[in-house]
């Protein structure tokens, strides 16, 4: 038996297909892209997703007979908005997770429910990366589309639409839309009506390993798999990630290194940090919730970092030498620790932990004639890392303690980025045996899901396996000199980043 994990990404969809045992026997990544028609704007079209989905089941029903798949999952980027009339079609692109152009609606959202409500309802303060505040600029900016809207669903529920032709969704992903009852985990039409939506919007709702629909004759016939193969509801990227890496008991941590930078902590209770600075959210797990910090930009702070600068270990990457990271991370670490006084603060798309801010934007400080590439460089390492301890410290700060980290994500491949995050974290960290993130997470779902394992733990606990520890080292008193300096920069810069973005808007 086989199951299938399928992860709608933000630059490429990633399909895997893992036997019972857990290996993985193949995946398959299209991709494709998103377009930022105007600053702060992060659009895409859900059938670009779609078009790559099919090509990535296609490539995996190479390996094994279609009647072999026992049961797929879905996860997905998480937040993005896509609206939907009654004939089924797609009424805009996608607004998604990494836009940042509904901040006014936030206010507007906060004003009208009132603050503590919010928070005491959703877990959560309205933030631009989520789907409410969409919803309104949408009602706002473009009443003639909304008035079509009959769904609004999430990316990956986008898919389950076109896989199944049915309506679901999981409490994971649905917690990140703001019209979630986090604690109760369902819709809150309370919520509905302060809005004045109507809640038949929304897919109906259930827990991550629920069988929630069947692929439909149709999508078989589009994607060679059986039709009636029982797909289940699946979560969203960061929590399926977090199945994914084994984070599905109380008190365990992880730190994902991805385009955007997660640190997440499981949670037997519903713990809403008070001043809804870190995400309170379901878990995939069913019945448990989980806190989490998102840094907007982390891993794609060093790939940007590396298109713009990183020219020549491009170069020596396309005539087959090392990877263009690999190049860059090994002169980075001919850099002492605290880069020579540099500081990198990694808000290239705003920020949401610790600082919920849209007009926030990256910066190197402490620039001298002695900087040479290599120390920015490090010094991009070195500012992600601190950015994602303001999480990992507040989540200290909410009693959660862990004895060690698990680290996942393309960033955490470096060997001199993992030493660096267990000496600013000050706590070891641990590398699984799986590396295929949140499209694993979703395959255990499945496996779960159709009864394969009794319960998630189970699934992990057969599948995954520590393979590696980085316990701190002999930077730990730099880093912890440094870290307060990194701390005070956004403060004294938030006002700054404020008059820039006024500004630049008037300028463009
Ligand atoms: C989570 C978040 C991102 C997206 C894209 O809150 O915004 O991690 O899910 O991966």
């Amino acid at each position: 038996m086989y199951y299938i994990g399928i992860d709608i990404g933000t630059s490429s969809v990633k399909a895997l297909l893992i036997d019972s045992g857990g290996r993985v026997i193949k995946t398959s990544v299209p991709e494709y892209s998103f377009q930022t028609p105007k600053p702060l704007w992060a659009e895409a079209d859900p059938l670009d997703w779609w078009e790559a989905t099919q090509q990535a089941i296609k490539e995996l029903l190479l390996k094994v007979q279609s009647s072999e798949i026992a049961g797929i999952g879905l996860t997905g980027q998480m937040h993005g908005m896509v609206a939907m009339n009654k004939e089924g079609s797609v009424l805009r692109p996608c607004i998604m997770w990494n836009d940042q152009r509904s901040h006014l609606e936030c206010d507007e959202i906060t004003e009208r429910v009132g603050q503590k409500k919010i928070l005491s309802i959703t877990g959560n303060p309205v933030l631009p990366g989520f789907t409410a505040p969409k919803i309104l600029w949408t009602q706002k900016n473009e009443p003639d589309l909304f008035a079509l809207i009959d769904k609004v669903v999430l990316p990956k529920d986008f898919i389950r639409y076109k896989l199944t032709g049915s309506f679901f969704s999981d409490v994971s992903d649905a917690s990140g839309t703001s019209l979630l009852d986090v604690g109760k985990r369902t819709w809150s039409q309370e919520m509905f009506d302060c809005m004045g939506w109507p809640i038949s919007w929304m897919p109906e709702v259930t827990e991550s390993t629920e069988v929630s629909a069947k692929i439909s004759a149709e999508a078989a016939t589009l994607t060679g798999l059986l039709e009636g193969t029982p797909v289940v509801a699946g979560g969203g990227d960061c929590a399926a990630q977090a199945v994914g890496s084994g984070i599905v008991e109380e008190g365990k941590v992880s730190v994902t290194l991805g385009t955007s930078g997660v640190v997440f902590a499981q949670s037997d209770e519903y713990r809403v940090e008070p001043n809804g600075k870190l995400h309170a959210f379901c878990h995939a797990v069913p019945g448990k919730w989980h806190v989490m910090g998102v840094m907007l930009s982390a891993a794609g702070s060093f790939q940007w970092y590396k298109n713009q600068f990183g020219m020549e270990e491009q170069r020596i990457e396309k005539e087959g030498g090392a990877n263009a990271y690999e190049t860059l991370t090994k002169e980075a670490q001919q850099v002492i620790a605290g880069s020579e006084g540099l500081f990198f603060l990694p808000y290239l798309s705003g920020e949401r932990t610790p600082h919920p801010d849209p007009y926030a934007r990256g910066c190197f400080i402490g620039m001298s004639l002695r900087h040479q590439k290599k120390h920015h460089t490090r010094a991009v390492l070195e500012g992600v890392s601190y950015g994602l301890n303001d999480s990992l410290s507040m989540m200290q700060e909410l009693g959660v303690n862990p004895n060690e980290i698990i680290l996942s994500g393309g960033g955490s491949r470096s060997a001199l980025w993992k030493q660096m995050l267990a000496d600013i974290f000050a706590t070891p960290c641990a590398m699984v045996n799986a590396l295929e993130g949140a499209a694993y997470g979703a395959a255990i779902l499945a496996a779960v899901g159709v009864g394969g394992f009794g319960t998630v733990q189970e699934a992990c606990s057969s599948f995954i396996q520590k393979i590696e520890t980085v316990d701190p080292g002999p930077n730990l008193e730099t880093y912890k000199r440094n870290y307060p300096i990194y701390k005070s920069l956004y403060p004294s810069l938030k006002a700054q980043f404020a008059k820039i973005a006024e500004s630049n808007a008037l300028n463009s």
